[in-house]
């Protein structure tokens, strides 16, 4: 009997190839707002799915469909999902690790470097004046040479960063999970998160957080939005407090506080961490492997919890 496979959005070829040949497969648009209801509907006839980060995967949508057996979420990160409920429901949950660590190293390079160098401002003035002025004084940044970045969450991302940021000349220091943030935030003049988003770590950095943090020190988020206060953000940027931040992830995503793109020394990036080519696709081949593995009776190779 040949199962079916949903896909609940344009995956990169690889996935279609690797699961044409052993399942049907149903494939929908990309879509980033999502309630359960579109995503149990969207469901209701798999067997098992590639699922993207921002589709809701309650207990209610997990339990909508009893032939479900599993979902392959297309990301490292699996906040989305109910993991428990998937136990409970005997639903195999599976993401993608390993491959886009180097994607989302560089890209958090990519902000600091933005943020620290003033690089949008640049970009944005020569686009706008058509003119390159050399002054003594225009557009200074802070050099990244002896700086401190302190990482939250030395995991596989926040070490590939540390990695980076040495080759910079900058010092690092990290904590992982668990461990005490005070010094850290009291320490370093750029604080970048690399941490899971769990319940324990909602909000970790809130007002009390930031103004632990040194003034005119930078903030850097590639990992999840919800880490972060944007509120207490805004207002710690608004107010000087810090003096730059660098963001691929957003609270409230797709929407993007107003307040935030206000700024001119906020550099916010769409949810691009591991966006290249390469990543995407070995993302989609992970995904897709261990769909067909299952589906062939075999262990995923990346199965959550
Ligand atoms: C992830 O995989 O968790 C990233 O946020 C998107 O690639």
């Amino acid at each position: 009997m040949r199962h079916t496979v949903v896909f609940t959005a344009h995956y990169p070829s690889i996935a279609r190839d690797i699961l044409a040949p052993v399942a049907d497969l149903i494939e929908h648009p990309t879509e980033h707002q999502r309630t359960e209801d579109d995503v149990i509907t969207l469901l209701s006839e798999a067997d098992a799915a590639i699922t993207l980060l921002s589709d809701p995967l309650t207990r209610r949508v997990l339990a909508s469909n009893p032939n479900l057996r599993m979902v392959a979420n297309y990301a490292v990160g699996y906040n989305n999902v109910d993991v428990a409920a998937a136990r409970e429901l005997g639903i195999v949950v599976t993401n993608t690790p390993g491959v886009l660590t180097e994607a989302t190293a560089d890209l958090t390079m990519a902000l600091i470097l933005a943020v620290l160098r003033r690089v949008l401002e640049g970009a944005d003035e020569v686009r706008r004046t058509g003119r390159c002025i050399w002054e003594p004084l225009h557009l200074l940044g802070v050099s990244l040479q002896g700086k401190r970045l302190g990482i939250v969450g030395m995991g596989r991302i926040g070490s590939a960063v540390a990695a980076r940021a040495r080759a910079f000349g900058m010092e690092v220091a990290g904590v992982r999970r668990g461990e005490p943030l005070d010094e850290l935030l009291a320490t370093s003049d750029v604080v970048s998160l690399h941490a899971p988003l769990t319940a324990e770590t909602t909000h970790l950095i809130d007002a009390a957080a930031l103004a632990k943090m040194k003034r005119g020190a930078f903030l850097i988020n590639t990992a999840r939005g919800k880490l972060v206060d944007e509120a207490a953000l805004c207002d710690a940027l608004e107010r000087g407090r810090l003096r730059g931040a660098g963001l691929d992830v957003y609270e409230d995503e797709p929407r993007v506080s107003p307040r935030l793109l206000a700024l001119p020394n906020v550099v916010a990036l769409p949810h691009i961490g591991s966006a290249t080519e390469e990543t995407r696709s070995a993302m989609a081949r992970i995904a897709a492997t261990d769909v067909a593995r299952f589906l062939g009776g075999e262990a995923p190779l990346h199965a959550i919890g």
